[in-house]
């Protein structure tokens, strides 16, 4: 986890993202999962080479991680707290709560060769099963 800095006001918080300071990685894009239907499912895949920050922008929801060896749930529900996610790690999303707001910041441009779609090739590449 990745404690983005805040600048309170009573006008209302601030959070500001910077490459190389609060992430590190280089942020080639940004996208946002939104308009997420009650009980819908959001990731199932990993990544070869790709660094991402998840941010609960708005709302909450849950990012199961399994690195092909142990899982761990994170319940993310601050917009000033970021999941920093690795290569080779398997991700799901899901448990999103009404109008929540998923933001990913990525170091690289998307890519669908980057991706495992398959968690048997994914797991056979990392555990070598
Ligand atoms: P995907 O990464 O599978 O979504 P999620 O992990 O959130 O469930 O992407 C779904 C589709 O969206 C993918 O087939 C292509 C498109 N897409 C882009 O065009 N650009 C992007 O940056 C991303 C992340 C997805």
């Amino acid at each position: 986890m990745v404690d983005l800095p805040v600048v309170n006001d009573p006008r209302g918080n601030l959070t500001a993202i910077e490459a190389g300071v609060h992430v590190p990685f280089d942020i080639q894009r940004v996208y946002y999962l939104y308009d997420v239907p009650g009980g819908a499912r959001r990731g199932g895949h990993a990544h070869r080479g790709l660094h991402q920050l998840i941010v609960a922008m708005s709302g909450s929801f849950d990012v199961l991680l399994d690195d092909g060896f142990s899982k761990k749930l994170v319940h993310l529900n601050r917009s000033y707290k970021g999941l920093l996610v690795t290569p080779m790690v398997w991700r799901e999303i899901d448990n999103f709560s009404s109008g929540s707001v998923c933001m990913v910041l990525a170091s690289a441009p998307y890519d669908e060769a980057d991706y495992y779609r398959d968690y048997h090739d994914f797991l056979a590449d990392v555990v070598g099963g």
